[in-house]
């Protein structure tokens, strides 16, 4: 096959080009949260407060992971050739949209586990350099952080933002990073909302604090800040320029409620170089090892997307998780998860045997309400509220806690039951 040939068969020429088809604009009739509610195939006759652990979906991604499917299952080789570069192109379309990003600065995984790793573990650390990370981040980043060290030799050095999660302030957060930062310091690893204590860190004003520090470093020693921004991404009404980190990398399974197994990493691109890849893309990369294509500079996309053939009915499927919160709108979605957790906190407050973890502003809470009940372990908390029909989760950290979550797809109402079995609970 002669380059030609082999580009217009398999759409390497589209990847090549910048993504810039216009989303297929097709608004959802989602006008209050009880049609919110009812687009989700959830058990209702359960109170689902777990939902950003493993999403359930709303239907227009069940309907696009059938679709997918079907045209999969039905002639599995062509329905791949011809839509993987358009349903490709469509995802990071919607991502760049809804995240405010650049073409190219995007890459898909499969979790957040997986971009967590596929970024720390690829960082271009030196011996002797250090990687200052937080005690209060997931077992996901402290490994990877592990990994990368031992491959490189640099450090990873561990701090407190806070003490008592409840009692902490943006200027005691800042004022703790800056005092971490040391000279050999070259990447921040942090966690944007804390699964364990529900804190939501404040990125922008930390994002601030290293902009400072590098403005009186060289450009080969500048510091990279990187979030694991899991459980802000689908909540928090975030722009990625504004927010002001190097990388973000979330999972698209939790609060997006997109298809499990997806994820995506995004890097500015000046942060691009700092990061080699670990498992081959299958990207314009590949066409360049096959020489049909001249060697050139990869975009973050086609350097660190993990190539292999994917849950492609599921990936794909992602552009239509994106476009439900676009269409439902960030800033709604965002308010409504906030006056529902700052009830359910309000509640907890007033309970006795009840001790919050999670501080209540929405400037350093999110959707996560972590507490404990006075002489019940967090587990028998959560065994208790699962046999009244309430599905909370505890914490997988060394230290546990009980946690609910509502989320858009949870009423008022639920919210009230919640806080009187909390009040029956002993
Ligand atoms: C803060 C944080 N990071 C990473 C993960 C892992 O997410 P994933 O299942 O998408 O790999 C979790 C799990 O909930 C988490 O709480």
């Amino acid at each position: 096959m002669n380059r030609r040939n082999f580009i217009a068969k398999t759409g390497a020429s589209a990847l090549l080009a910048t993504v810039s088809n216009p989303l297929s604009a097709t608004p959802t009739k989602l006008d209050d949260w009880a049609s919110v509610r009812a687009d989700f195939k959830l058990d209702t006759s359960k109170i689902q407060m777990s939902q950003f652990l493993l999403a359930s979906h709303p239907s227009s991604v069940r309907s696009a992971i059938e679709k997918y499917r079907k045209g999969l299952d039905d002639n599995p080789v062509e329905y791949y050739e011809s839509n993987f570069v358009p349903n490709t192109r469509a995802v990071l379309k919607a991502a760049e949209t809804y995240l405010g990003a650049q073409p190219g600065e995007i890459a898909l995984t499969d979790s957040t586990t997986m971009g967590l790793s596929l970024l720390y573990t690829g960082l271009k650390l030196k011996a002797g350099e250090e990687i200052l990370s937080t005690t209060h981040c997931h077992y996901s980043t402290e490994k990877s952080l592990e990994f990368a060290a031992e491959r490189t030799g640099a450090t990873v050095r561990r701090i407190n933002l806070y003490e008592e999660a409840n009692q902490t302030t943006v200027a005691d957060i800042l004022s703790r990073l800056k005092e971490g930062i040391q000279a050999k310091t070259r990447i921040v690893a942090v966690t944007f909302v804390h699964s364990n204590a529900g804190v939501k860190l404040p990125i922008k004003e930390m994002s601030t604090v290293i902009k400072e520090v590098n403005q009186n470093r060289a450009a080969s020693n500048r510091i990279y800040f990187c979030v694991d921004g899991v459980h802000g991404f689908g909540v928090e009404d975030i722009n990625v320029e504004d927010l002001g980190c190097d990388f973000l990398v979330a999972g698209t399974h939790k609060w997006l409620f997109g298809p499990r197994g997806t994820g995506i990493i995004w890097a500015k691109e000046d942060a691009w170089d700092m990061v080699q890849p670990t498992i081959p893309p299958f990207s314009v990369a590949y066409y360049m090892w096959m020489n049909v294509m001249p060697e050139a500079p990869l975009n973050f996309y086609s350097k660190i997307t993990p190539g292999g053939f994917h849950s492609f009915e599921h990936r794909w499927a992602l552009k239509d998780a994106f476009e439900f919160h676009q269409n439902l709108g960030k800033a709604k979605i965002q308010n409504r998860t906030h006056q529902l957790s700052t009830m359910l906190k309000e509640g907890m407050q007033s309970i006795k045997h009840i001790k919050l973890h999670t501080p209540i502003s929405p400037t350093l809470s999110s959707g996560i309400n972590s507490f404990e009940i006075e002489g019940m372990k967090p587990k028998e908390v959560v065994d208790k509220l699962h046999k009244m029909n309430i599905i909370g989760s505890t914490t997988p950290y060394r230290t546990v806690y009980a946690r609910l979550t509502p989320c858009i797809i949870n009423t008022e109402e639920e919210v009230m039951q919640c806080i009187k079995a909390l009040e029956q609970i002993m």
